[in-house]
């Protein structure tokens, strides 16, 4: 009896993928196509294209290569939008960081790289074998009381019509579609009402707040964005200021002062009031729209930090509902927002671009993970530009991610449709890697699967 030394036996459920009544190539290819709703799964993603190009000789609206994706949109975009994207603070190390902290060596033909081998830190997966894994994996995770089907939430990025003329609304409604969180940046292109109506009634919403300098501004942002359905309040904490960008300065480049990315305050009601005028009126004046527009600007990045003592002025609109801190690297600052009755934080240094010289964001992830976690829920970004690079930080610890620079490069792309081929593709390479680790459900994704390498 060859199976003597078999340690057990269990039943391993198995599930029909092809139906048996097909009766030709194309309708094996059709059922692949168009899964029935039960054997969708965000893998399936690479079956479809594939397919495309089998049967329609159609390859997709933007590469699945990150490194192509970026080079693409920047032969798409403006010099000016992609380099205030792209661009960070100072050098750029921060942004060369945040990619380090995943995983140095990288396969480049740029000398200037061999400095990447003598870093200390590098996360690499150790894939398990041979365990009962099936075609749709468990991604979902409860945060905020929301049951997601996935842990990974749309960044606040302000002013997305630089990318495509949609976007915010584009952006929105391909989160939406999913099911995932969409954050509406302070510096959004476009209003509460219209984010909310294109994300879609009954998708989760979050909103992020530059903090305005005037109280009853702020009091006024934070009614709005309740009454237009957003639930989570994410208070930015490291961009009271904006950074040293040197892409940006060298062009004096400053996309607030021609009106993008100030719409919410163009739109509010009590900075009407406090201007004077309604910049959006029909009759209003080029130099109303610019004052209006600088108003917002000045009043939310005041040069003038928040502090924890006057957080209470947030939770007396925000009420109940959670309040995350964005922007937070150190342990005693995620402890201290445990002390301040937070609900969250999220790890994150902005992108690399407020601080030049910083650690990177996920080097800083473990050691808040250790000291707050189910305490506060723990969000992660910075440098996330793979599937592979998602589940690092799961497994690292982080409750959720968000999605940043790649969701620009594919709206980047048609809109909407690039936008939507880079999310889908992330979330099917996320699947993938979860299972080819051997893992059926996040849960199993831990630190067990992780294993920290020397340069
Ligand atoms: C073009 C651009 C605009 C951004 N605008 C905001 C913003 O309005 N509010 C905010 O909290 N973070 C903003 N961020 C930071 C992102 O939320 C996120 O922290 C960062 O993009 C993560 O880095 P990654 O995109 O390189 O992964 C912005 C980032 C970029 C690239
Ligand atoms: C496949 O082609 C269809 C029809 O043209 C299109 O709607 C769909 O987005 C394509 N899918 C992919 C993954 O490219
Ligand atoms: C998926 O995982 C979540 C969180 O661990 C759990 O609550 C849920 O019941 C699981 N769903 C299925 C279908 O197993
Ligand atoms: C969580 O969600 C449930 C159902 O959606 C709701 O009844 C409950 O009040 C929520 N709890 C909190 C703390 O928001
Ligand atoms: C525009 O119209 C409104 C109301 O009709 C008026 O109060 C305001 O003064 C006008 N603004 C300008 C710039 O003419």
């Amino acid at each position: 009896m060859k199976f003597h030394n078999l340690l057990g036996r269990c039943i391993v459920p198995s599930i029909v993928l092809l139906p048996a009544s097909a009766q030709s190539a194309h309708d094996l290819l059709d059922a692949v196509l168009n899964p029935s709703p039960e054997s969708l799964h965000y893998s399936s993603y690479s079956s479809a294209i594939y397919f495309n190009a089998t049967l329609f000789n159609q390859t997709p609206v933007a590469p699945t290569n990150y490194d192509r994706l970026e080079a693409s949109a920047k032969e798409i975009l403006p010099r000016n939008a992609y380099d205030y994207a792209a661009g960070g603070a100072g050098l750029e190390k921060t942004v060369a960081s945040n990619r380090q902290a995943f995983d140095q060596v990288t396969y480049s033909t740029s000398p200037t790289s061999l400095h990447h081998i003598n870093c200390p830190l590098k996360w690499n997966i150790l894939p398990r074998v041979m365990r009962p894994v099936l075609p749709a994996r468990n991604l979902s995770r409860v945060i905020f009381n929301r049951t997601l089907p996935a842990p990974i939430v749309m960044a606040p990025v302000g002013v997305q019509t630089l990318f495509h003329p949609d976007g915010e609304r584009a952006t929105s409604k391909v989160f939406g579609e999913e099911g995932l969180p969409f954050t509406l940046s302070t510096a959004s292109s476009t209003g509460f009402a219209d984010a909310a109506t294109s994300n879609g009634e009954g998708n989760p919403r979050w909103y992020q707040l530059y903090w305005p300098s005037d109280d009853d501004l702020t009091r006024s942002y934070l009614r709005t964005a309740l009454a237009e359905g957003y639930e989570v309040l994410v208070l930015t904490v490291d961009t009271w200021d904006l950074g040293w960008r040197t892409r940006d300065l060298d062009r004096g480049y400053f996309p607030f002062a021609g009106g993008v990315g100030v719409q919410i305050g163009l739109e509010d009601p009590v900075a009407h009031e406090q201007l004077g005028f309604n910049a959006l009126a029909p009759n209003a004046t080029a130099e109303q729209l610019q004052m209006a527009s600088l108003y917002h600007v000045i009043v939310t990045s005041r040069g003038i930090s928040p502090v924890w003592e006057n957080l209470w002025k947030l939770r007396e609109v925000w009420g109940d509902k959670p309040i995350v801190l964005k922007g937070v690297q150190s342990v005693e600052d995620a402890e201290l927002a445990v002390k301040w009755g937070l609900d969250g934080v999220i790890v994150s240094n902005h992108g690399g671009r407020q601080i030049d010289g910083a650690v990177g964001s996920l080097t800083t992830l473990p050691a808040i993970v250790e000291a707050v976690k189910g305490k506060l829920t723990v969000g992660f970004d910075g440098g996330i530009r793979t599937g592979a690079d998602i589940f690092k930080a799961l497994a690292l610890g982080a409750d959720f991610v968000q999605l940043g620079r790649p969701i620009l490069w594919g709206l980047a792309h048609e809109g909407e449709r690039g936008a939507r081929h880079v999310l889908k593709s992330l979330l099917a390479e996320f699947e993938l890697t979860v299972g080819l680790s051997g893992c059926q459900s996040l849960t199993e994704v831990t630190k067990d699967l992780i294993v920290k390498t020397e340069g």
